[in-house]
Order: C-alpha cells, then structure tokens, then sequence
C-alpha cells in the first residue's frame, strides 16, 4: 500500500480522476485527493471525500495544527497531478506555493507525475512548452496528452489520457519504487471467496452473509503484485477482480472439489470464504410445502473441511513451500482460541477477524490479528479490506522468500 496524492487542477477532465481515484484506492492505496479551489466547480469536494475516505483541502489554512502544507508532500510515496492545466504547470514551474497543491509539489520528494490536458493551442503554446520542459528536466514525469475530442467540437493533443492508462503508469512507477509492489511476481495463487449454500429444496439454502469483499479485495492486490490468481468463488455478485480468473461454486463440497483441483500447482492458497460446516443430510427435489402438520426437523451433516485438507495435502508431500491461509470470522476473538484453531486447521497463517454488529460479513471495512503457525501475531488496523489484503500478501511474499 502506498500513500499516493492525487492532484486535481481546474479542468473538465476532473471528473476523469474520480475513476482513477476509485482505481487506487481499490489497489489497497491510501489516497489524499488534493484539488484546487477552481477544480471544486468541476467535481466537488464530497466527491473526493467520499471516494478517498480522506479529508479534502484546497488551501493552506485547513487544519494549520497537521502542518498540513509540508507534511503531505513529505510522507507522499507518488504525487500525480490529473488533470495538469496550463496554470497549474506555470505555477509548479515557477515554484509557487500560494495553495495546498502547488505547496505539495514544492515539498514532495518522492516521484511527481503531471498529466497536463487542455486545449490544443494552449498544449501548443511556448509558454507551456517551456514549463514542461523545465518541470521535465526538474525531475517530473510529465505525460504527453492524448489525442482526440477535446470539450466541444475541436479535436487535437490535450485529451487527458483514460484512468486506466495512468493508474497503470502510477502502478509501474510503485512497483519500481516499493519492491512490496511486485512481490508476487511469478507466483500462483488461489482464493476462495464467498458463502456457500447448502440446498434443502429448490428454493432455499442454507447460507451466510460473506458477499466476496475481501477476498476479492485481496485477489486485486495479488494481481497488482504479479501473481496469476485464481478466485473460487462461492455466490458472488461483485464484478470479477482485475486480473483474476473465477471459477464459481455454490456449495462447500463444489468448493472442496475446485478448492483441491487449483490449489495443486499454488505458491499461496487463502481461505476468505465462509464455509458452511454442515449441510442437510437430504435435499427434497420439489419445494417443501407447508401443510398444517409440525414441520420436520433440519437434519445436518459434517461437510469436508476445506482448508484442513488442504494443508494436509500440502504436509504430506504437496507442493513444496506453499503458504496455506485461513481467515477466522470471530464474533469475540480470543488470542488461545485462534492459536488453537491454527494448529487444528494446519495452517500457517490465520487472519482472525471480528465479526457481527455490521462488521466483517460484507463491510467496506476490516481488521484483524494475524497468527503464525510460529506463534507471533500481527494486529491489522481498521481500513479498508484492500489494506488489510496488503498486509496479509506482507506476510505470504515473505514466507515465500
Ligand atoms: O466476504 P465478505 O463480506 O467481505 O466477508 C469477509 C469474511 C468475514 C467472510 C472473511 O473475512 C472471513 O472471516 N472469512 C472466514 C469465515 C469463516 O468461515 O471462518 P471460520 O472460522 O468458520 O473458518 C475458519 C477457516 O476454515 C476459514 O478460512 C474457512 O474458509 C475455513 N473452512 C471452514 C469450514 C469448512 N468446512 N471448510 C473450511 O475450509
């Protein structure tokens, strides 16, 4: 995870940004949205806030006490300016300081991406020719414009390039910069995600309320650290995650058997999924009505433990040097108990994180306590699922080594 600013200027590709914005923060980056006061009437100060879960200031009055004007530039890994005006890139080459975000790009130390749009003749200009080159030469990356519609009907170089194009060039710069970035690089990995269903009839199943988010969240970041991901997922219905291939399943046996047929040839397998333990001994073929008399009762089975034969697998000669994952879902997490579920399972790292009372089960946000099979822990913050997959790839990559 790296702590990225987003620059935003006064252009009408602002709104571009809240896409590129949405991009890194689902990268599990941490993500200050800087715009300026005139960008405000492109795309407006709640937007940014809600996207980045950060505050927004244009200014270098906002909270003074933070020192805010030279400690974001300072603690930045990346600053990228998108959309770059022709002002923004006369101040920034002038060195003037006058508003939060020219204040930040005198402070940052870390990598400066510029990526200017505007009209043509303004791109044309000498005026900005000779700020970028001097930006240029001052060590930013500045990133010619794209061709094409500009606002009305002109057409020409000024075109902010798509949020994919420069998330991309954010992501290539960090994985040179963070060596964390590309820590999966040529590693397979496999992810279960999801709730499993268990059918009493065919209308309705017994199930959980787990909706993907964080396996998913953490089948991205793989993807972004190099690894070719696999997700087994179990009733998702969140759009598939960047880079990965889904193979999907419905119940804990479906799972059991993709689970053991991917995770063969896997670097890295991670339980996220919520697993029923048991299903109903019999399933009725046709809708189980309801005729007056005391229904019968629900009688259940054990199904296969998933994650238990996996790392049995892998302990009986498997795929040498793989790191088997389980999560916990916890309603009141106790550090023996965790201990005691590692060594039952098998595994080498559990996550063990709370849940009920709106967290964990299909929650934006997550934390937990990571335990080793060596015995030490590794508390994880409340933030985003995306960061606290960041962390748990920390731990596999370096188990890995
Ligand atoms: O999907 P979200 O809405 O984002 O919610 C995420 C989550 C809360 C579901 C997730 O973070 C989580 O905690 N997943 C594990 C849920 C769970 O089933 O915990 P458990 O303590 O019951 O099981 C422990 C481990 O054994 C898990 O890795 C589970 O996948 C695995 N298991 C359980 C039963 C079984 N029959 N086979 C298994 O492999």
């Amino acid at each position: 995870m790296a702590r990225v600013i987003l620059g935003v200027s006064a252009g009408i590709a602002a709104y571009k940004s809240a896409s590129l914005l949405r991009l890194l923060r689902e990268a599990g980056h941490r993500v200050r949205v800087i715009p300026t006061a005139d960008a405000l009437r492109f795309v407006g100060e709640p937007t940014w806030a809600a996207l980045s879960g950060e505050p927004v200031a244009t200014d270098v009055w906002t909270a003074v006490d933070e020192v805010a004007h030279v400690r974001l530039g300072q603690s930045a890994d990346l600053v990228i300016v998108a959309p770059a005006t022709a002002d923004l890139l006369a101040r920034a080459a002038a060195g003037m300081s006058g508003d939060l975000l020219t204040a930040t790009l005198l402070t940052a130390r870390c990598p400066v991406v510029l990526a200017p749009a505007m009209h043509t003749e303004m791109w044309e200009h000498p005026a900005t020719t000779a700020n970028v080159a001097l930006l240029r030469q001052r060590g930013a990356l500045v990133i010619d414009p794209a061709s094409g519609r500009l606002t009305g009907a002109d057409t020409g170089p000024g075109r902010l390039p798509e949020p994919e194009e420069l998330f991309a060039v954010v992501q290539a710069l960090l994985a040179r910069l963070m060596p964390a970035a590309a820590s999966l690089a040529g590693r397979r990995v496999v992810i279960s995600a999801g709730g499993t269903r268990e059918e009493l009839d065919p209308v309705r199943f017994l199930g959980n309320w787990s909706t993907g988010k964080q396996g998913y969240a953490l089948a991205r970041s793989a993807a972004l650290r190099g690894a070719e991901v696999t997700v087994v997922a179990a009733n998702v219905e969140l759009p598939d995650p960047a880079g990965a291939r889904v193979v999907r399943v419905v119940s804990a046996r479906d799972m059991h058997a993709a689970m053991l047929a991917e995770a063969g040839i896997a670097d890295a397998v991670v339980m996220t999924a919520a697993v029923a333990d048991f299903r109903p001994v019999a399933r009725s073929d046709s809708k189980i009505k309801k005729d007056g008399s005391q229904p019968d009762p629900i009688v259940l089975t054990e199904n296969p433990d998933i994650l238990h034969d996996l790392a049995g697998r892998r302990a009986r000669g498997g795929r040498q040097g793989q790191v088997v994952v389980g999560f916990a879902a916890e309603t009141d997490p106790d550090p023996q108990a965790a201990q005691a579920k590692l060594a039952r399972k098998g595994c080498d790292l559990l996550v063990v994180n709370p849940v009920g009372n709106g967290r964990g089960f299909g929650s934006a946000d997550n934390e937990a306590i990571v335990y080793s099979r060596e015995g030490s822990q590794t508390p994880i913050p409340r933030g985003s699922k995306e960061a606290l997959a960041e962390v748990v790839w920390d731990l596999v990559a370096a188990r890995l080594q």
